[in-house]
């Protein structure tokens, strides 16, 4: 049995206004500080970043746009983890893509169909992709990064990997590069992460499928060569006909048999082996993973865990982890109409595996053998976890009209399709997870679903049940789920073994002046009103009374309130699954109209604040804590996307201070935030 208790506290700072100023805004009485920003040098010996498009070795300096993070304890000295160090540990981050338009002295050249990228420029932009590991200490002046430490690290496209888990060898994973399909480079597109209880980082590989191209006809060929299944999985995985991200692979190589440019091209080469060993075919299938890293041993290979499927990996959150109770994992894949996943290991939690010393290993133990499981939400209020098991119910080679699956292999590589055939709940993009770590209930934030409508394919249901059409947006009216809300489910017994769980929605987003009957069903106003709720994480601050709180920030990614302010982070103190009502919301748009029962949580009022608004152009995602609470590291991701060297939107963080800084580029960059007596930030 599982202790829930949720300690009474409240949250302890004045809300931030809305804002579209270009500058970070916390509540009176804390500090914004810059720590890590686009191109700042990690190795020793490389230049301080110029900033006008001419620096290169981003294999050695601080990628863009700056994603899901989390803080490792190091020990005084040396490299071992110590995970209650709150002035000296590892950063360790992602760059989930890049605003190549300040990456170069005047923007990209040869991005369009037909023309010829350079091939510095597509070496840079992939380097600017990846993970940064970074030491920082905390010293009488606060936070600095150390440039030369010896655990600094990138990780980018280009950096060896191994598979484990039941993917790892099977065919599908064959290419020129590893012809036994156990071994791959690099990771791209890296959105959300989690910090794993053993001292692991694992990073989530998202919308990776936009970087390969397939050529016109690559489908007859590819038919041809592997069967219309390997069609089907390509184009349920979003991997059209097209040139890919940023043109890449119209660049040369940078020497005859390098393949790093060319591995983006997945259109079958004919002439080569039908099995995929001779070109990048199968490319694709190598990303679409959780990928594990450890941070305190540079030299390690980062683990890419099949066991936990293939999607748009949004981020990986643990549930409790109970000794003598088999964990879960808990997982988003962010695309419209898509699922949400949880994966549970086969082995128990030992205690002990908090601090073993061989990390991976220990990730072997709980991540490579287990039950990848897909949510359906019940009218009700129930739900159950259906699992994605080969051999079971339709998941055989007969059982689905649409795809045949072959193995397990197959069916972790397209979990799509496989919760697709057991009937799991479509969502309005399933972003970042998280666990109260007082009560073990699971949010999930749905940012948004512009294709959700009220009949029809992408109806409305009890757990998606809003659509509508906001005209006051910037550049035009949005429809549909067009300001996200956050779920959340409680595991049958709390345990996260349970194959059910009960449901509600914690927060719908809305404008605090929108219709409350079928809108703005959570009641937010001016100081916590939000749309597009994305970032997701619990901390746990302990109180003045010694109690453990947690506190859940929320962190946004919107386009629709973007003609009001810019995007934002808040807190919560949340209650229970169950602790609202049921209220009946009627969707209309263009005319159709439907009423569906939605499961509102109790309106969070003053338990719900805005702490934090970005600067232009930006999204909030990533954060993390020192362990004692009273250091929160946020992201700022792309601050004046939109803008270009010629047409400068944010000087972002260059004028953090108030200094003048017309026409510095904008950098995505790490911030910390603390409370100028010291405490607790948050309460
Ligand atoms: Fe990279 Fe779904 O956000
Ligand atoms: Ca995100
Ligand atoms: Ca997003
Ligand atoms: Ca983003």
């Amino acid at each position: 049995a599982v202790t829930v208790t949720v300690n009474p506290i409240a949250l302890d700072f004045t809300a931030v206004p809305k804002s579209l100023a270009d500058v970070v805004a916390v509540p009176a009485g804390y500090d914004v500080t810059v720590l890590y920003r686009l191109g700042d040098p990690l190795a020793a010996g490389v230049s301080a970043y110029a900033n006008n498009g001419t620096d290169s070795n981003f294999a050695q300096r601080a990628g863009d746009h700056h994603d899901g993070m989390s803080y490792f304890g190091l020990a005084a000295t040396g490299t071992a983890p110590s995970a209650s160090n709150s002035t000296r540990g590892l950063l360790v981050m992602n760059h989930e893509n890049i605003t190549e338009s300040y990456l170069h002295p005047n923007g990209p050249t040869g991005l369009s169909a037909g023309s010829v990228r350079p091939t510095a420029e597509v070496l840079k932009e992939m380097e600017c992709h990846g993970v940064s590991v970074v030491e920082v200490t905390r010293g009488s002046a606060g936070w600095s990064y150390v440039q030369g430490s010896s655990l600094n690290r990138r990780i980018t496209p280009f950096t060896p990997t191994s598979f484990s888990g039941p993917v790892a060898g099977n065919a599908l994973l064959f290419t020129a590069f590893s012809p036994n399909g156990t071994a791959g480079r690099g990771t791209i597109n890296n959105c959300a992460n989690g910090m794993m209880p053993w001292m692991t980082y694992c990073t989530a590989e998202e919308n990776w499928a936009g970087y390969f191209r397939r050529d016109a006809d690559d489908n007859a060929r590819r038919s041809a060569a592997l069967g219309t299944k390997s069609v089907t999985a390509f184009n349920r995985y979003g991997l059209g006909i097209r040139i890919g991200n940023y043109n890449w692979t119209s660049a040369a190589a940078p020497a005859a048999g390098d393949t790093r440019i060319a591995k983006f091209n997945a259109t079958v080469d004919a002439s080569k082996a039908a099995n995929g060993t001779g070109d990048y075919r199968n490319e694709p299938n190598q990303y679409g993973w959780i990928v594990e890293i450890d941070p305190f041993d540079p030299n390690s290979t980062p683990r890419k865990r099949t066991a936990l499927g293939r999607m748009n990996h949004e981020g990986v959150c643990p549930g409790r982890m109970i000794a003598g109770v088999k964990p879960a994992f808990y997982m988003g894949d962010d695309a419209q109409g898509e699922y949400i996943y949880k994966f549970v290991s086969n082995t128990a939690w030992a205690a002990a595996d908090a601090t073993a010393a061989n990390r991976l290993a220990v990730g072997d133990k709980y991540l490579d053998a287990g039950t990848l499981y897909v949510a359906r939400f019940a009218a009700d209020g129930s739900g159950q976890w259906l699992p994605l098991v080969f051999g079971q119910g339709v998941l055989t080679p007969t059982g689905y009209p649409t795809y045949a699956f072959a193995d397990q292999a197959d069916v972790l590589t397209h979990c799509r399709l496989a919760a697709d055939a057991v009937g799991a709940t479509r969502m309005d993009r399933p972003e970042w997870t998280a666990v109260n770590p007082a009560t073990g209930e699971m949010y999930c934030t749905l940012t948004n679903n512009s294709s959700r409508r009220p009949t029809g394919a992408n109806a409305v249901d009890a757990a998606n049940p809003r659509a509508y059409v906001d005209t006051k947006v910037t550049g035009g009216s949005s429809t549909g789920n067009v300001n996200g809300h956050v779920i959340r489910l409680r595991e049958t017994n709390d345990s996260t073994e349970a194959t059910g769980f009960t449901w509600d929605v914690y927060a719908f987003g809305a404008e605090a002046g929108a219709d409350a009957a079928n809108i703005n069903l959570s009641g937010l106003d001016a100081t916590n009103d939000f749309s597009s709720p994305d970032g997701l994480w619990f901390s746990e601050p302990t109180n003045t009374a010694g109690q453990a709180t947690p506190v859940m920030w929320i962190q946004t990614d919107d386009g629709a309130y973007t003609d009001v302010t810019n995007c934002m982070m808040l807190a919560a103190i949340p209650g229970r699954v169950g602790d609202g009502s049921t209220k009946s919301v009627t969707s209309t748009v263009q005319g159709a109209s439907a009423t569906v029962q939605a499961r509102v949580g109790k309106a969070p009022g003053a338990s719900l604040k805005r702490f934090l608004v970005g600067p232009k152009g930006c999204e909030i995602t990533g954060i993390t804590s020192s362990p004692d609470g009273t250091s929160l590291f946020v992201n700022i991701q792309h601050p004046g996307e939109g803008g270009d060297p010629q047409n400068i939107t944010s000087n972002w963080p260059a004028n953090q201070t108030g200094t003048a800084a017309a026409g510095v580029r904008p950098r995505s960059a790490t911030i910390v935030i603390a409370k100028a007596d010291g405490g607790i930030v948050g309460i």
